[in-house]
């Protein structure tokens, strides 16, 4: 079917999913007639997702797992397979920041924490996520790696995560090679900057200074936002996009803001 109703009855598996990103793509696959799991590491907030899910009319399954263990992410795929029979995708998004520091002041335990999780994560779920969607002869099969802005750009003071999320590029673009012939598309969405609690205890006032620095229209991302894409690369529509590196940032990577006054500014009156 190609229309957005091609994601029906899709099973996916979205990490991460008890908050932020995760978790408004999960409920975006779940409104929208797809089989979620949603994984995370925190039981509390993931079996309340479950709940909203379920309230949404969606079907859904909660399963706790930590990323960075081989062990629990093959438990996760096991789980998928024999609730469902199969796996048509996986989102791999659970990540987390670092405290912004120069390389030098990074501590050796920082940087595998960071990359534990940020890659390592990764590249299990793109390990045993894809060995179950091949199982599974998906006719529409796929992996959404949520990287970031900072896996295409450098960023100053963010050393390990930039290294994390391009390193998670990278996983990408070749996994697209690998399997475009198997009917698994491999894309990676890049969000800016989004209102998500990755941004911990820091004011509005902050966030806001953040968002009229990195963002064009001077607005932070809604996590909907990258459900809407996710929905959309999910879908029988997006068959030919394949080693995709999509920014969703408002235009914030697309160059230099340089200051312009305008000659008719009555033209907006
Ligand atoms: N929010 C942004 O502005 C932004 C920008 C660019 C990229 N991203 C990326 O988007 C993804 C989601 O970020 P978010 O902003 O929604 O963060 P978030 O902190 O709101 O949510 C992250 C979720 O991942 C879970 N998690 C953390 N460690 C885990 C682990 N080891 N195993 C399983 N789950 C784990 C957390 O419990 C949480 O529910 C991350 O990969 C992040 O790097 C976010």
């Amino acid at each position: 079917m190609t229309n957005f109703l091609s994601v029906k009855d899709k099973v996916v598996i979205v990490t991460g999913a008890a908050d932020g990103l995760g978790q408004a793509i999960a409920k975006c696959y779940g409104e929208n007639g797809m089989k979620v799991i949603v994984s995370d590491i925190n039981v509390e907030k993931g079996t309340q997702t479950e709940l909203e899910i379920k309230e949404l009319g969606g079907e859904v399954r909660f399963f706790p797992a930590d990323v960075s263990d081989e062990a629990q992410v093959k438990k996760l795929i096991n789980f998928a397979m024999d609730t469902y029979g199969r796996l048509d995708g996986i989102v791999n998004n659970a990540g987390i920041s670092a405290d912004n520091r120069p390389m030098h002041e990074y501590s050796l335990a920082e940087y595998e924490r960071l990359m534990s999780i940020n890659l390592k994560g990764v590249f299990l779920g793109m390990k045993y996520g894809i060995e179950a969607i091949l199982k599974s002869k998906s006719p529409s099969g796929f992996v959404l790696n949520i990287a970031s802005m900072a896996g295409i750009e450098g960023n100053s003071a963010m050393g390990a995560y930039v290294g994390s999320k391009h390193g998670a590029v990278g996983f990408t673009k070749t996994a697209a090679l690998d399997y475009a012939k198997y009917n698994i598309t491999v894309n990676a969405i890049c969000p800016g900057t989004f209102r998500t609690s990755i941004w911990g205890d820091a004011s509005e006032e902050v966030i806001q200074q953040y968002a009229n620095v990195f963002s064009p229209n001077g607005r932070l991302g809604d996590s909907k936002e990258v459900g809407y894409l996710a929905l959309f690369l999910a879908s029988d529509l997006a068959r030919y996009i394949n080693g995709a590196v999509i920014p969703i940032d408002a235009g914030s990577g697309a160059g230099k803001i340089t200051p312009v006054t305008w000659e008719h500014p009555e033209i907006l009156e």
